[in-house]
């Protein structure tokens, strides 16, 4: 489990903290307050493990905080770990604390009128910002069919769970359902749809939480603005390392929702879509990395998916149609979708072979807008990425590129790790190989 924010403060503005961590949940960023009192010198492992799950700790600044021990070393110990910390001035405070001392040079967000209007709006964007980096969602799409979008879901970041140790939920949002089929037995998916535990259940849930079952129904919607369903209660578990109890998950995919794409009762759809970002981002505290495979359709599926991502990644084949193909999808996004929040746009070479054209990957790179985004692990042409068949393999995920045991495998294993450690430092600002985590109780004796 993540946090947006911890939320560091006095007894004396406790209050005022939890007034805050309510609002910072209902803006979709959940936030982490300590509730207890805090004696002796040795921090209880809930905060060291609250700050070092969070993307931020906010520092409520006040006389009192101002010579608190305790906000001393809580932000000594985010700093320590490489977090952000983001002032709030609650209280006016005189300049000459250790605690200014500590924030000096940040830019403190002056909430001594309460936590509304601009000052509110200005916190969630500083904690958004921290918080995108924290636990992406990527939406792998290009509008561009065949180009290897579900292959590379399935194995640049099935690599990041094996390699990497981290818990990486996949989510199959194309009616084709081409990442289920190559991840799942069929009898697997028929039975978890027959539970609701598919990916109906992100738009419109049913059984899971005791409502009538959507997922057959291909011409009915019914919307549920109630809190959005547990991920992990519906995702399909692919593989589990119980050493660094790292997951990887899968929420299925079903072709009925070809009737989110389809116009009809487009109020239904919105608020389906709504429903569906607050899943994702409860999805996003309870994974490392969240990632959608989208269908190849412009429709509002796709628009969804980019509106909850914090990053497009978009496969590209040597062709001479891909950099227009980057370039309408660009477009789409800008002008079409008018996100309010645009995401970070990557896109990756995919199945180069040794006698294809060059030209391409040089359009590309040498272009002003989609130079930078370009990976520079390129993916090549290999027959450890064909579809096949599975039916004789116990879990298909074991046919997978990433566990292939054949001779020459650990080629494409070896470029796959390297595009996941890159992908990895470009949509969250850390190597991959960087874990967060700190072990048990740690002791901070350092005073403000
Ligand atoms: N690097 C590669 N080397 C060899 N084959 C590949 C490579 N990448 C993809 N393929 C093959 O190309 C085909 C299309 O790939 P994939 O299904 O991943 O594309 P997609 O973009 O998801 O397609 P769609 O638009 O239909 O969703 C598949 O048969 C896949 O096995
Ligand atoms: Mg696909």
């Amino acid at each position: 489990m993540t946090n947006a924010a911890f939320i560091s403060c006095s007894g004396e503005d406790l209050e005022q903290a939890k007034v805050l961590e309510n609002l910072l949940d209902h803006a979709g960023l959940p936030a982490w307050v300590y509730t207890k009192p805090l004696t002796g010198s040795q921090f209880p492992t809930e905060i060291t493990e609250a700050i070092t799950t969070s993307s931020c700790v906010i520092v409520l600044v006040s006389p009192s905080s101002a010579s608190s021990a305790w906000v001393g070393r809580e932000l000594h110990f985010a700093q320590e770990n490489g977090i952000p910390i983001v002032p709030v001035l609650v209280k006016p405070t005189p300049t000459n604390s250790a605690l200014h001392l500590r924030i000096a040079g940040m830019s403190r967000i002056d909430a001594t009128k309460g936590f509304a209007g601009e000052a509110f709006d200005e916190l969630c964007r500083a904690v958004k910002a921290h918080y995108r980096r924290l636990n992406p969602i990527v939406a792998v799409m290009n509008m561009k069919g065949g180009v290897g979008k579900t292959t590379l879901s399935a194995n640049i970041f099935g690599g990041l769970f094996k390699w990497r140790h981290k818990n990486v939920l996949l989510v199959d949002l194309d009616p084709q359902y081409n990442l289920t089929q190559l991840l799942v037995h069929q009898r697997t998916h028929l039975a978890l749809v027959e539970q609701d535990r598919s990916v109906i259940s992100a738009f419109e849930p049913g059984r899971p939480l005791g409502r009538e079952s959507p997922t057959r129904e291909l011409t009915k919607i019914s919307t549920f603005d109630g809190a959005p369903i547990d991920p992990t209660e519906i995702a399909h578990r692919l593989e589990f390392d119980p050493d660094s109890r790292a997951r990887f998950d899968l929420i299925l995919g079903q072709f009925e929702i070809a009737k989110y794409t389809l116009p009809q009762n487009t109020r239904r759809v919105d608020a389906c879509m709504a429903y569906f970002k607050r899943f994702l981002d409860l999805a996003r505290s309870k994974y490392d990395l969240v990632v959608i495979d989208v269908s190849p359709a412009s429709s509002h599926l796709t628009l969804a998916a980019v509106s909850a991502a914090t990053h497009v990644l978009a496969p590209v084949r040597p062709d001479k149609y891909s950099l227009r193909g980057l370039k309408a999808m660009r477009r789409l996004m800008d002008e079409l979708f008018a996100l309010e929040e645009q995401p970070e746009f990557l896109a990756v070479m995919n199945d180069v072979a040794p006698d294809s054209p060059t030209d391409v990957e040089e359009d590309i790179r040498n272009d002003r807008e989609f130079g930078a985004s370009l990976l520079k692990t390129i993916i090549p042409h290999s027959r450890y990425f064909f579809a096949r068949n599975t039916g004789a393999v116990q879990n298909p995920a074991e046919r997978l590129a990433i566990n292939a045991r054949g001779w020459h495998s650990s080629n494409i294993q070896d470029v796959l790790r390297t595009a996941g450690d890159e992908l990895m430092e470009r949509v969250s600002g850390h190597a991959a190989t960087i874990d967060r985590n700190v072990g048990d109780t740690a002791e901070v004796n350092q005073e403000i």
